[in-house]
């Protein structure tokens, strides 16, 4: 499994077949690397909130690579008002796709979908367990420090991406503390360094987990396992 970091909460995840993005925040993201029509040949996208930094160029990227985007119902719903294939998930069990397995978990944070008429409702935030040839992700989306990371130390994830920015997520201090609940083999630190408000030295947080590997990746890098 290849994953790209495109900066922010972006990334491309790729293994065989199954080429996805999750939260691609593209165009307006000075951190990534890409342009939305660099962006070719993506079969899924994840979206965890509404927010505009991980909903972003959904409907383009959706538009141009006729990929089918999972998110929760009300995205979903919001996706498919605009001519885009969505399949709605909520938290809760594990749904099996073509590509492999997802579950969909909670997020603490807000996910109202913000358009030129006001903030949409947006439903429950959530992260993503993805499992693809038995290779396990963990992406968890914009929330603060949940008990809930407890329940998924049995998971046995392979790769966690956790928010390690503050102020609207968790921060290095607390994404520790969610390392220590995951117990994933691999963390890649995100949402960090964007703006100024979730400015953040990832070589700290390298320094604290102590019972999983760091993989810091800059925009563009990948991580191969
Ligand atoms: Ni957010
Ligand atoms: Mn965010």
């Amino acid at each position: 499994m290849k994953i790209k970091f495109l900066g922010h909460a972006c990334f491309y995840v790729e293994e065989g077949d199954f080429k996805a993005l999750i939260d691609p925040f593209i165009s307006d993201n000075a951190q990534c690397p890409l342009k939305t029509s660099d962006i070719k040949d993506i079969t899924h996208i994840f979206v965890t909130h509404g927010h505009g930094d991980h909903l972003g160029d959904t409907i383009s990227i959706a538009k141009n690579n006729n990929a089918t985007v999972i998110t929760n119902f009300e995205i979903s719903n919001y996706l498919s008002q605009h001519g885009i294939a969505a399949h709605p998930m909520h938290i809760g069990g594990r749904t099996k796709f073509e590509f492999g397995i997802v579950k969909m978990t909670p997020a603490l944070h807000g996910s109202g979908i913000e358009t030129q008429s006001g903030m949409l409702y947006g439903g429950n935030p959530c992260g993503f367990l993805i499992e693809v040839n038995g290779k396990k992700i963990y992406h968890a989306g914009d929330t603060g420090l949940t008990m809930d990371m407890k329940l998924l130390e049995n998971e046995n994830i392979d790769v966690a991406m956790l928010p390690i920015g503050g102020n609207f997520t968790m921060d290095i201090e607390d994404a520790v503390r969610a390392v220590e609940f995951l117990q994933p083999k691999k963390v890649i630190p995100m949402h960090y360094n964007t703006f100024p408000v979730i400015e953040t030295d990832p070589e700290i947080f390298k320094k604290k987990v102590s019972h999983a590997e760091v993989i810091l990746l800059k925009p563009n890098e990948i991580y191969e396992f």
